[in-house]
């Protein structure tokens, strides 16, 4: 009985964020991404567009990778340790387009080897970051946690097409209204999110625990990756509505975690080359 009163006093509220127009709540103070994907702007070029990007070239455990299944270096774990809880939004709640990105920012909680994270936002990317036994998927969900100490560790879940079968209500209303927000800097709202359906999957689920990196600039490393193995589905609707807003917005795969970076040791193979 509760939760029925404090969701009747917030159904007025609701009503009113369902009529925001996005173009009337840009925000005024939104800076333009100083990164992209394609050409100089892309990442074959981030470390060239400003001097704290350096890891981006240099890291030796950078994100994404392409996790070798059979290889074993990549450590599994069951998914319930992760002990991942999210906030449910019952009416909705903000979603903005970054530009690089379209982020919710939301709450939540996740244990990682006795380490307690508090949930930041969570973002997507098209196509996926991660692969599995070089299999990639069409989108890839990153929930964003960090602790008391600034330390990151981040969720990813691999979504898939689906032309049949069950999919994600939690990510096909998130990106319900997402043909709203088409430019950087628009706000908008989500579709109704109940979190049982990604604290069910990622519980369920075996999970790739690694060391690695942001996916973006400036490459920062010390994030401690959980890359969920059971992918969910969403309709090629809500795929080809998301994708025709984010865009391609995927960093390549990145060498195994402690191997050279691929950037450079393409310095030492082109200099060595020139050399000869
Ligand atoms: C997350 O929790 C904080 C603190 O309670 C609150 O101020 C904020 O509005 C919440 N964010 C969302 C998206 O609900
Ligand atoms: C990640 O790094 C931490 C600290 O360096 C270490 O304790 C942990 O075992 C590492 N985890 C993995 C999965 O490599
Ligand atoms: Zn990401």
């Amino acid at each position: 009985m509760k939760s029925l009163a404090i969701i009747s006093s917030l159904a007025p509220l609701a009503s009113a964020l369902c009529y925001r127009d996005p173009s009337l709540h840009a925000r005024s103070e939104f800076t333009p991404p100083s990164f992209g994907y394609t050409g100089l702007q892309g990442p074959l070029n981030w470390h060239g567009l400003s001097a704290d990007n350096i890891a981006c070239a240099e890291g030796t455990h950078q994100s994404p990778i392409s996790i070798d299944t059979s290889a074993g270096n990549i450590p599994v774990v069951k998914g319930e340790r992760l002990s991942l809880e999210l906030d449910s939004y019952f009416f909705g709640t903000e979603v903005e387009n970054l530009g690089t990105t379209v982020e919710v920012p939301a709450n939540g909680t996740l244990n990682r080897d006795g380490k307690a994270y508090n949930l930041v936002q969570f973002h997507f990317h098209t196509s996926s970051e991660h692969r599995i036994d070089d299999e990639t998927y069409a989108m890839e969900a990153h929930f964003v946690f960090r602790a008391e100490d600034q330390s990151l560790s981040v969720v990813g879940i691999l979504i898939d097409v689906s032309s049949h079968g069950p999919t994600s209500r939690f990510f096909t209303n998130a990106l319900s209204n997402v043909h709203d927000i088409p430019h950087a800097g628009d706000i908008g709202e989500t579709g109704p999110l109940f979190s049982g359906e990604i604290e069910d999957l990622v519980s369920g689920s075996d999970v790739f625990q690694y060391n690695g990196s942001l996916t973006t600039p400036p490459c920062s490393e010390g994030v401690a990756w959980n890359v969920v193995r059971d992918p969910v589905y969403v309709s090629a609707k809500t795929y080809r509505a998301a994708k025709s807003v984010l865009r391609f917005n995927s960093r390549y795969t990145q060498n195994a975690p402690g191997e050279i970076n691929l950037l450079q040791n393409a310095v030492e193979t082109i200099g060595a080359a020139n050399d000869e």
